[in-house]
C-alpha cells in the first residue's frame, strides 16, 4: 500500500475519534442542563445569598466540558464555605441539591457511586455531624399515653385473633394493660410514650440522627383516618417535620392502605400532602427527570391492580400525576416475584420489601436481593432493600411464632445490612425504628419485669446499642457507595 493510503486510513481514524469525542461533550452537557434549572430553582427558593456568584458556577457549569468535576465541586465548596457559617441550613440544603444533581447528572445515574462520590467531596468521609440520605427508616407516630393524652392508643393494643379455622379459639385476644404490660415483647427506654409529646419528638429525631439514618419514612392516613386502633396520624406532622428539620433529617410519607383506598382517592392524598407539605424544608425528595419530587412509599400497594395504577403513574394514565405539581418518586412494595413486573407495569419508579423477618416473603428473602437489584438497574427502578434487627410480635399475634427472628446479639442485622449493601441498591431502609409490636425497632430499650412479665431486652448490650451499630452500617453503606 502507498503512504498516501496510510494517510488517508490516519486520517479516518482521527476523523472518527473526533466525532465520538464532541458526541461525548454534546451529551455530557445536555445532562448539565437538565439538572442546572431545578438547582436554580431551588437555590431562589433558599434566598441564596449571592445572585451574581450564583449565575458564575451556573456559567461555570455550562461551560465545563469532560471532568475535572470533582475540581468544581471542590471549588463551589470552597466557595460555599468561604461564605456562609459552616451549620447553616441554607448552605446545608444547597449542598444537599448539588450532591444530588451535580452527582447524578455528572457521574451517571446508573453508577452507584455518583451521588456519594461527590458528597465525599463535600463533606469529607461520614463524619458524626452527618446523616446518610440514601438511608431511610420506617417511623410509627400511634402511640398514645393515659399520662399526656389521657388515654392509651397502641401500647394497649388486643392480641388478633387467630385467621386459621379450628385454632381460633386457641389463643387469647384480651389487651395489654400499660404501663407494666405493654403490646410489645421489649420495653421501651422512654416508657410507654406518647407520640403528641414534643419532648419524645425531640429525643426520637436525636436519635434518629445519631443512627445515621437521613429520612424518618412514617406512617400516613389521610386526615380524619386511622388504623384499627389509633387517631389519625395526620395532626401529628407538622410536628415531625419541624422537629426533623432541627436535626437535619428529612420525612417521606408511608401511604398506608386506608379504608377505600383507590387511585382516585390517592390523588387526592397526594394533592392534600403537596398543598400542605410541599414546601416544607424537612419533605425529602429526590431526583426525577431532572425534577425535585417527594418520594412515597406505598404499603401493600398490590392491593390495587396494576392496570389500576398506571391510570396514576403512567405518563399517558388518564389520572396522571406525571410532569404535574403532584408527581413524586413512588415506591411499591415487593412480596412476590411477579411484583417486579406488575410494579413496572403500573408506573411506580421503584420497590422496597419493608419486612424485618427474613424469608417471610420472596421480598424480604435476603437471597432475592441480588436478582431484585439487577432487575431494577435493567428496568430503570429503584430497588430499596428493608433491613431489620430481628422480629418478634408475639404480645399482638400470638400464634406468629414461626416469623420470629432473634437479634443474635445484632449478628441478624449485619447480615441483613451486608446483603443489602452487596445488592448495590439506591437506597436502604430499615424496618423499623419503633414498631414495637413487632420487635423489629432499634429505638432504645430497657431490661424491664412486672407483674409476671419479663420483657426481652439488648441486653448485655446497653439500650442505645441498636443505633450504635446502625451508625456502623450506614457509614459502611455510604463508604461503598463512594468506591468506584
Ligand atoms: C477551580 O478553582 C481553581 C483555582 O481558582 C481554578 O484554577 C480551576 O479552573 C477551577 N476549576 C474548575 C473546574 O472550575
Ligand atoms: C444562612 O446564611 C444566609 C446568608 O448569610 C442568611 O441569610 C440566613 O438567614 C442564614 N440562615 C440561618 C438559619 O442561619
Ligand atoms: C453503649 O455502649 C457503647 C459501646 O460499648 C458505647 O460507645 C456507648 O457510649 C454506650 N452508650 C450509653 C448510652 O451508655
Amino acid at each position: 500500500m502507498s503512504q498516501r493510503w496510510y494517510m488517508r486510513i490516519a486520517m479516518c481514524i482521527a476523523l472518527i475519534f473526533i466525532i465520538s469525542f464532541l458526541t461525548v461533550i454534546r451529551f455530557e452537557q445536555r445532562k448539565i442542563k437538565s439538572f442546572l434549572n431545578p438547582v436554580k430553582e431551588l437555590a431562589e427558593k433558599m434566598h441564596f445569598p449571592d445572585e451574581s456568584k450564583f449565575s458564575q458556577l451556573v456559567n461555570q457549569l455550562k461551560e465545563h466540558k469532560k471532568a475535572p468535576v470533582l475540581q468544581l465541586v471542590n471549588n463551589i465548596t470552597k466557595w460555599s464555605s468561604d461564605r456562609l457559617p459552616k451549620m447553616n441550613r441554607t448552605y446545608q440544603s444547597i449542598k444537599n441539591v448539588l450532591k444530588n444533581q451535580i452527582g447524578e447528572a455528572l457521574v451517571g445515574k446508573n453508577k452507584m457511586s455518583g451521588q456519594s462520590l461527590i458528597s465525599n467531596q463535600l463533606y469529607g468521609s461520614f463524619n458524626s455531624e452527618l446523616v446518610n440520605y440514601d438511608v431511610h427508616i420506617f417511623y410509627y407516630p400511634w402511640y398514645l399515653s393515659e399520662g399526656y393524652d389521657g388515654r392509651w392508643k397502641h401500647w394497649n393494643h388486643n392480641r388478633l385473633p387467630y385467621w386459621k379455622k379450628g385454632e381460633i379459639d386457641k389463643y387469647s385476644t384480651s389487651s395489654h394493660t400499660p404501663v407494666d404490660d405493654i403490646a410489645a415483647d421489649f420495653y421501651p427506654e422512654l416508657g410507654p410514650y406518647s407520640s403528641n409529646d414534643p419532648s419524645v419528638i425531640k429525643q426520637h429525631m436525636k436519635w434518629i440522627k445519631q443512627s445515621g439514618a437521613g429520612v424518618a419514612v412514617v406512617t400516613w392516613y389521610p386526615p380524619t383516618m386511622s388504623d384499627d386502633f389509633g387517631d389519625p396520624i395526620d395532626p401529628i406532622f407538622p410536628k415531625l417535620l419541624d422537629a426533623a428539620n432541627e436535626e437535619d433529617l428529612k420525612i417521606a410519607f408511608h401511604i398506608e392502605p386506608y379504608k377505600g383506598r383507590k387511585v382516585v382517592t390517592l390523588r387526592e392524598n397526594l394533592k392534600y400532602i403537596v398543598d400542605k407539605y410541599g414546601d416544607h424544608p424537612a419533605l425529602f425528595k429526590t431526583e426525577r427527570h431532572g425534577k425535585l419530587v417527594p418520594v412515597y412509599y406505598i404499603y401493600d400497594s398490590y392491593l390495587i391492580p396494576f392496570k389500576e395504577w398506571s391510570r396514576l403513574l403512567s405518563k399517558n394514565g388518564e389520572l396522571s400525576i406525571r410532569g404535574t405539581e403532584l408527581d413524586g418518586f413512588f415506591l411499591g412494595l415487593l412480596i412476590e416475584l411477579k411484583h417486579r413486573f406488575e410494579i413496572k407495569k403500573a408506573g411506580f419508579d421503584g420497590y422496597y420489601t419493608y419486612f424485618a423477618a427474613e424469608g417471610f416473603t420472596y421480598g424480604s428473602s435476603w437471597k432475592s436481593w441480588r436478582d431484585l437489584s439487577s432487575f431494577a438497574r435493567q428496568n430503570s427502578l429503584a430497588f430499596v432493600p428493608s433491613v431489620g434487627p430481628g422480629y418478634i410480635d408475639s404480645q399482638v399475634r400470638p400464634w406468629n411464632g414461626v416469623n420470629t427472628r432473634g437479634r443474635k446479639n445484632g449478628k441478624y442485622y449485619k447480615a441483613a445490612w451486608k446483603t443489602a449493601i452487596n445488592s448495590l441498591p439506591k437506597w436502604i431502609s430499615v424496618t423499623s425504628f419503633n414498631e414495637w409490636h413487632e420487635g423489629s425497632q432499634i429505638e432504645p430499650a430497657v431490661e424491664k419485669a412486672a407483674r409476671g412479665r419479663t420483657y426481652m431486652s439488648y441486653s448485655p448490650k446497653n439500650s442505645t446499642f441498636y443505633l450504635d451499630l446502625t451508625r456502623e452500617f450506614v457509614s459502611d453503606f455510604y463508604e461503598s457507595k463512594t468506591k468506584l
